[in-house]
């Protein structure tokens, strides 16, 4: 079974509290926050204050995606707003050692899950040495920035690959796939090895929602 973690894009941040609450009661497995600071990539959105009062009044668990350039000045505010997942970009790091004493903050604080993503054209041999102190990988299969983007196709091989990785070493790490995921690449993505995948426009815009959720959990 997939798991599906709609995200909080193109919601309007004033409608985003409702919207949790809907995928909540129609069964969503986790709410994808994208955070985007205005520097990493162009857009502005979301902030902890928000996350915090998404989480004060749902129970869903929050996907926290950051694209900042600086994760450090970010990541305990988000954690402390409720983030259950902290998901950081590799690109956002210069050097490895801020990205490992990163990786060690959320982890060592309440729990937080830890998860990296990657953009579409970062290979994922970045990570390979460092793949076990990840619970979560997050494929990009859009540029980061903005919802409604289309698919790319050729991130499919790198879904593959990373997979193979995670069997290999055995490992539990979850693949989590972001942009452009609609019911017509769900299936194709899930074979590919995404446990998780993220809907923005295809869930935001389906009349029957549910109907979304119930076909991704029957992947
Ligand atoms: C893109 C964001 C995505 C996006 C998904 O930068 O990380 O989470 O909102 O939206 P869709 O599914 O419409 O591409
Ligand atoms: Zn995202």
């Amino acid at each position: 079974m997939a798991k599906i973690s709609p995200s909080s894009n193109p919601e309007k941040e004033e409608n985003l509290i409702d919207y949790v609450k809907q995928m909540q009661s129609l069964g969503a497995d986790f709410m994808h926050m994208d955070v985007m600071d205005g520097n990493f990539v162009q857009n502005k959105c979301l902030n902890a204050s928000l996350v915090n009062n998404v989480n004060k009044n749902t129970v869903i668990s929050l996907d926290v995606h950051l694209m900042v350039e600086n994760p450090k000045e970010h990541i305990l505010n988000y954690i402390y707003a409720g983030a259950n997942i902290i998901t950081i970009h590799y690109e956002s790091y210069k050097n490895i050692t801020d990205l490992l004493e990163d990786i060690n903050t959320i982890r060592t604080t309440n729990h937080t899950l830890v998860g990296i993503s990657l953009k579409p054209n970062t290979d994922i041999n970045v990570i390979s040495k460092i793949l076990k102190l990840f619970d979560l990988v997050l494929i990009m299969t859009v540029e980061p920035g903005k919802s409604g983007q289309k698919f790319m196709d050729s991130v499919i091989s790198k879904i593959k690959a990373l997979k193979q990785q995670i069997v290999e070493n055995n490992l539990n790490t979850l693949i989590e796939v972001d942009g452009g995921v609609n019911m017509d690449n769900a299936k194709q993505i899930v074979d590919a090895g995404a446990d998780i995948l993220v809907m923005g426009n295809a869930i935001y815009n389906a009349t029957n929602k549910k109907e979304v959720i119930d076909y991704v959990h029957s992947l």
